[in-house]
Parts: structure tokens; C-alpha cells; sequence
């Protein structure tokens, strides 16, 4: 039997802590250099932007957390913690992407840059730890063998809707390539 659905979005946050480990370093980066790797940037926000929220999110807050408030009283609480962070996560990406155009003209657009990398790069592990933690262990728990069975349809369907495998392919190795650290050519002028 292929992977639960719990567990294939647990693998998810493996990439998505690839890029939240790119920020940190872009951050450091930015306050060392006084530039920005827009180009990366671009990508961190692509890659945030199409699999973070539009895959990975799209299933936890369409799909999971929607099933799992139905069966279990517990998890509203969490769960509403949970859409609340994702929801903060969101605003740092609009307001990076807001202010990337004129990151190499504008030393307040780096500033906003940088501190919503940091926020963000703040906020996506404590978010993903808990989701680990607590939220699919939970899940496992309440979700029958039917309920997960549904649910791991309704995540290929999603996952057909958002992209292509190879789209999802494309970003996993996105995530690994924002892993390794930039060459000199990527680094803008600022
Ligand atoms: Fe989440
Ligand atoms: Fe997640």
C-alpha cells in the first residue's frame, strides 16, 4: 500500500524546510552583503507560492483539517491555530514578492525583504512541528482505514488539479537546488 496521507504531507514539509533553510541563509546573506539573490527569491516565492500553498495547504486546510474537526472535537482548536499560520505565512510571501522589484534600487525594500524571510523562515518550522507532532498523530488516530483511503484520493485529485507530477517534481528539485548555497554569479547588486 502506498504511503498514508498523513504521511506523505510530513515527506511535503521535508521540502518545504529545504526552502525555509534557504531563507535563513538568504537572511544572513542580505545582512552581511547588503544584496539580495532576487533571482532565488523569485523561486523561494514560486516554490511557496505553487507547492507550499497551493499543493501542501490546499490538501491540509481543503481536505484533512475539514475531515478531521468532523471526527474528532479536539482538533478545531489546533486547527484553527494551524489556518491562522498559514495565513501569516502567506502575508510575509505577499509582502516579499511586493517589495522584490525594487530590491536592488531600495534599502527599505531589502529591509522587507529580509524581515519577512525571517519571519517566515520563524514561523514555517514551529507550524510544521506541531503538524508533526501533535495534528497527524491525532489524524491517524480518529481517521478509519475508509477516511484515509478517501482522503488519499482526494489528495491525488488535488495533486492532478494544482500540477503535474512532473510540476511536483520540478519543485522538489527546486527545493534542492535553493539548498545548496548561491555562486557569486546569482548575487545582484544592491
Ligand atoms: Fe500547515
Ligand atoms: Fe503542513
Amino acid at each position: 500500500m502506498s504511503e498514508s496521507p498523513t504521511q506523505q504531507l510530513a515527506d511535503e514539509h521535508e521540502y518545504v524546510k529545504l526552502v525555509v533553510g534557504a531563507m535563513d541563509d538568504e537572511v544572513a546573506s542580505i545582512e552581511r552583503t547588503g544584496r539580495v539573490h532576487t533571482e532565488r527569491v523569485a523561486q523561494m516565492i514560486d516554490f511557496t507560492r505553487n507547492f507550499t500553498d497551493g499543493d501542501h495547504h490546499a490538501k491540509e486546510e481543503d481536505l484533512l483539517f475539514p475531515l478531521l474537526e468532523e471526527r474528532s472535537a479536539a482538533a478545531g482548536g489546533t486547527v484553527s491555530v494551524l489556518l491562522s499560520e498559514h495565513e501569516a505565512a502567506r502575508g510575509c510571501i505577499r509582502a516579499i514578492a511586493a517589495a522584490l522589484p525594487d530590491a536592488e534600487s531600495s534599502e527599505e525594500a531589502r529591509g522587507v525583504i529580509a524581515e519577512n524571510l525571517k519571519l517566515y523562515a520563524f514561523l514555517l518550522p514551529l507550524h510544521i512541528g506541531k503538524e508533526d507532532t501533535v495534528l497527524f498523530p491525532l489524524a491517524d488516530q480518529v481517521l478509519d482505514e475508509n477516511d484515509q483511503r478517501l482522503l488519499a484520493a482526494e489528495f491525488a485529485r488535488v495533486e492532478a488539479q494544482e500540477g503535474s507530477a512532473a510540476s511536483r517534481e520540478r519543485y522538489h528539485a527546486m527545493a534542492h537546488a535553493l539548498a545548496m548555497p548561491p555562486t557569486d554569479r546569482e548575487t545582484n547588486r544592491g
